[in-house]
């Protein structure tokens, strides 16, 4: 599939030609700025630009923290004490990037749902979909490993779970463990390495940012109707579609900004509010917290972590099939890479010739259901592992597995659409052009 059509950059100045004939890189800015893009675009669509703005402001920030920071365990603390009251800004600096790692996920989680919602992800866009999980599960990784580098309790012993979950594979586990921490427990190595891929990471995310905005400049946007743009001539595609600059670049602005302002005001009035108090208390390998707890943007997939323990009759069943190789701790292993995995096939898994879910009666409700089962996978996963919430957790972990795996399927199958509009320009003007038809009298019916 060619792009949508449109305008190209004509060099026109001497030097312009010049450069155009070695590098056209002006075109290059110029196809991605004045990119057509749906003019039915709403609220939702704002992520993005929320998420390339958040990934800049972490390298920046992070870049001025490694300054100051010393990746040893005898210093990591304390030189994160040194950012906080010595250096000048230090504190300004830390609170942006630590609460930014919180805005980051704000943002990919509505991103994401965003996508789920609208099917973003159905073709011919499956491609930006899966670039979008890759991206996902490396903002993963790297937010696991930047938490370990103020070496506090927290990082120290979350880092003690979590890699020890390596270590309930069969037969390579203890091995695969070693290797990751480059020794036999938390220490020196393993801070050393995690400071090396924290640094690295995101410069993997923003390579892979670029691949992910080419691939849906090929397809061109999706949009609340799910309708394609016409693309018969330049002419019936401008009917549908406004140019990104300035229309979208505008409304984006306007969108971050506000966005911004309430990150600014945690970031200024209650910089620890999403953190946890154990973590300003320094490493120490001989006293485990009471409760090791994840960050807030982990907690969905930590509670599918711990969800299967031994008295779910699936887990008793793949111990006994397995010859008991697949034990609790593992299958709980597999349930959690698993709850991503079912994610990134969606657009396999998703049998229903409709795109959007504005169209979908019988959809709406089971997304509905599927937001709110990840807010209190989310809630259940802070809960200590005992009473009640593991048996929450359960049916919140069985309802995700099965909206992917059974409900989408089939409802590909039960469900009948509604129509959607004929074209995106149809259903831009249901909604603005009778308010912006200026020949009808502004005559309320009062009067
Ligand atoms: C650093 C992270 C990311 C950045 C900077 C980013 C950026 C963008 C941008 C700028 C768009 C254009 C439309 C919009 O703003 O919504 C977009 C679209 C899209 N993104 Fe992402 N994204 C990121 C992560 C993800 C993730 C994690 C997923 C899903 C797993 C994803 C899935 C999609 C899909 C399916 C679209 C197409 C929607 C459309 O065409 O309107 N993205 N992304």
């Amino acid at each position: 599939m060619g792009g949508i059509p449109h305008d190209h950059y004509e060099p026109k100045t001497s030097g312009e030609k010049w450069l155009d004939g070695r590098l056209p890189i002006i075109g290059l800015l110029y196809s991605t700025l004045m990119a057509p893009t749906p003019k039915n675009l709403n609220w939702m669509w704002i992520w993005g630009i929320v998420l390339t703005f958040t990934l800049a402001m972490q390298i920046v920030t992070g870049v001025v923290l490694v300054m100051h920071y010393t990746p040893h365990v005898d210093m990591a603390f304390s030189s994160v004490e040194h950012i906080m009251r010595n250096v000048n800004g230090g504190h300004m600096i830390r609170y942006f990037h630590m609460n930014g790692a919180s805005l980051f996920f704000v943002a990919v989680y509505a991103h994401m749902f965003r996508s789920l919602f609208y099917g973003s992800y159905k073709a011919p866009r499956e491609v930006t979909w899966i670039i979008g999980m890759l991206i996902f599960v490396l903002m993963m990784g790297t937010a696991f490993m930047g938490y370990v580098l103020p070496w506090g309790q927290m990082s120290f012993h979350g880092t003690a779970v979590i890699t020890g979950l390596f270590g309930a594979i069969p037969l390579v586990g203890e091995s695969l463990q070693t290797w990751l921490l480059g020794a036999g427990a938390v220490g020196q190595s393993a801070l050393n390495r995690f400071f090396s891929l924290h640094y690295l990471m995101p410069f993997l995310i923003s390579g892979l940012v670029i691949v992910h905005i080419w691939a849906f400049h090929t397809t061109g946007n999706n949009n609340p109707t799910g309708v394609e743009v016409r693309r018969g001539s330049k002419e019936e595609a401008s009917k549908d579609t406004l140019p990104f600059w300035p229309y979208f670049v505008i409304k984006d602005l306007f969108a971050l900004t506000i966005i911004l302002a309430i990150f600014m005001a945690i970031v200024g009035f209650m910089p620890n509010y999403l953190g946890h108090p154990d973590n300003y208390i320094e490493a120490n390998a001989l006293a485990t917290p009471a409760h090791i707890v994840p960050e807030w943007y982990f907690l969905p997939f930590y509670a599918i972590l711990r969800a299967f323990d031994n008295t779910v009759w699936v887990v008793i069943f793949a111990e006994w099939i397995s010859f008991g190789i697949i034990d609790a701790k593992f299958f709980g292993v597999l349930a959690m890479f698993g709850a991503i995995v079912v994610m990134a096939l969606v657009p396999w898994l998703d049998t229903s010739s409709a795109r959007s879910g504005r169209y979908r009666p019988m959809f709406k409700w089971w997304f509905g259901v599927l937001v709110l089962d990840f807010i209190i996978l989310m809630w259940a996963g802070a809960m200590p592992a005992e009473g009640i919430y593991p048996i929450i957790s359960l049916i919140g972990a069985t309802y995700w597995f099965a909206y992917f795996l059974v409900i989408l399927p089939l409802l590909g199958v039960i469900e009948k659409p509604m129509t959607p509009p004929a074209t995106i320009e149809d259903d831009f003007n249901a909604h603005y052009a009778a308010k912006d038809d200026d020949t009808q009298p502004i005559v309320s019916p009062a009067e």
